[in-house]
């Protein structure tokens, strides 16, 4: 008999997209759930069990095991750092990381950097070779150049809405995001069959989306 499948799924946005990709691959999860506020979801005819977890915390459940599999941002994965397996790329929930700041800004010494992501601001500005202060905020990310918080941010541009509604301007993209397929190391041993016949469903449907997307 097949193994159930933990999956530690992100809350949200991600959830939407990433249901409808499951479904394409011919799995049967229900659409009703797409507005459940359930955090548990027995999905039986999938033999799954979603985890609906806050984004930031699926590559934790994941690694300790709470969870076999999980569906992440690569923006949260490099945040996180966490230790686990990264299957595929899904292609789904497109953005990108950036440096975003008033459109006159121009360099200072020791700037203030204010974002939700500070390991990947630091990391970029010290390969880059500059000093920056990095704050951590929890959202409206964008707020912070406007009122004089920090001389830039570095946060995710998905539709640019919400940097040209409040007169920002992107000044350099730091990786292109999409969201992936991770595992657990033990989860991977031990269910090794049931996560390869689900990468072996997910992997036509994704390229078929790309390759119609091009
Ligand atoms: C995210 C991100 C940006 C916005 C980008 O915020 O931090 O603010 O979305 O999307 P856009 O380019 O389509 O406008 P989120 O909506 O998660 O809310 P938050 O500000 O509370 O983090």
């Amino acid at each position: 008999m097949q193994d159930i499948l933990k999956v530690a799924m992100p809350k949200g946005r991600i959830y939407k997209q990433a249901s409808k990709l499951f479904r394409e691959a011919g799995l049967h999860i229900p659409e009703d759930m797409d507005e459940s506020r359930k955090l548990i979801i027995q999905i039986p005819e999938a033999r799954m069990e979603f985890i609906m977890a806050k984004p930031v915390d699926v590559p934790t459940y994941v690694e300790y095991g709470a969870a076999d599999i999980g569906v992440v941002g690569k923006d949260v994965l490099m945040e996180e750092n966490r230790d686990v397996y990264e299957l595929l790329d899904l292609g789904i929930a497109r953005c990108r990381m950036s440096v975003i700041g008033l459109p006159d800004w121009r360099p200072v010494l020791n700037p203030r950097v204010a974002t939700k992501y500070p390991n990947v601001a630091s990391q970029y500005f010290r390969e880059q070779g500059q000093q920056v202060e990095v704050i951590k905020l929890n959202g409206s990310i964008e707020l912070a150049p406007l009122i004089g918080l920090a001389d830039r941010i570095v946060d995710m541009v998905e539709t640019g809405s919400t940097i040209r509604e409040n007169g920002l301007m992107e000044h350099e993209q730091i990786f292109a995001i999409t969201s992936r397929l991770i595992a657990n190391r033990v989860s991977y041993r031990m269910k090794s069959e049931a996560i390869q016949a689900l990468c072996d469903r997910l992997q036509p449907v994704i390229a078929a989306v790309a390759s119609a997307s091009k």
